[in-house]
């Protein structure tokens, strides 16, 4: 039996993390996220500048940089869950050159709540876990339930640039559901429900997909 593969797509937003931690927890997957990957290299130098120069700008990083990060990491891993990438249709190209998905779920979350979400996220320093001011906030402000680390607010997440990233995901990432719809692969969740029962669709499709159990 191998280890499921699975991808998860949806927009800024959509509770892609949020959703990744739980799946990889109940299926003992590893979580390949290209998001914390270029946030822990921002400063790093390459031939096109630093993560942190398009990543605050609510930009794509270029293809190269992250193509790299996904497939070294894909190579490390058995079964797994992708979140953030592919975001293009060149890099949808270059995942499926380099490995097959058992599942593809996308994440479907209307934009008047994408903004809310984002500008009230606050992620935890020290072990990273996102929480939300007003959907899910820790026990004492500012401080992380799970170890004490400080809560800070990612330099993307104030409402100038959370407009830029849905506007990129809709000018590159949605022909990427479009595309996967059309393989048949897409399985649709209702994002909009609390984080409970959207997990519980999305280890229903997961098991559907797989042998995983
Ligand atoms: P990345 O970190 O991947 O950001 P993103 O795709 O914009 O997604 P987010 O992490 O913002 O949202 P999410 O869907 O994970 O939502 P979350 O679960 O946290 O990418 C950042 C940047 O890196 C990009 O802009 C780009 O520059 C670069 N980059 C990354 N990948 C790249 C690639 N492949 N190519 C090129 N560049 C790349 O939830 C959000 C909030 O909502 C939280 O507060 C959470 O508590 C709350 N929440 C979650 N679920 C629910 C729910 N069901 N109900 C109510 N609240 C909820």
């Amino acid at each position: 039996m191998s280890d499921p593969r699975v991808l998860i797509l949806g927009a800024p937003g959509a509770g892609k993390g949020t959703q990744a931690d739980r799946l990889t927890a109940a299926f003992d997957l590893e979580h390949i996220t290209t998001g914390d990957a270029l946030r822990a290299n921002k400063d790093m130098e390459t031939e096109y500048g630093t993560p942190r120069e398009f990543m605050d700008a609510g930009e794509l990083v270029p293809d190269p940089v992250v193509n790299e990060i996904v497939e070294a990491a894909i190579d490390d891993a058995d079964g797994f869950v992708l979140d953030g990438y592919p975001r293009n249709e060149s890099q949808v190209e270059y995942l499926e050159d380099i490995t097959e998905l058992d599942v593809v779920l996308y994440l479907d979350v209307a934009e008047s709540e994408l903004i809310d979400r984002l500008t009230g996220r606050r992620v935890c320093s020290e072990c990273g876990r996102s929480y939300h001011v007003k959907y899910d906030p820790p026990a004492k402000e500012g401080v992380c339930d799970e170890c004490g680390g400080e809560l800070y607010q990612r330099d993307d997440d104030t409402e100038e640039t959370a407009r830029e990233r849905i506007r990129v995901y809709e000018e590159n990432t949605a022909a990427v559901v479009e595309h996967f719809r059309e393989t048949g692969a897409l399985v649709e969740i209702d994002g909009e429900q609390d984080p409970e029962s959207v997990f519980e669709d999305i280890e229903a499709a997961v098991e559907a997909h797989t042998d995983a159990e």
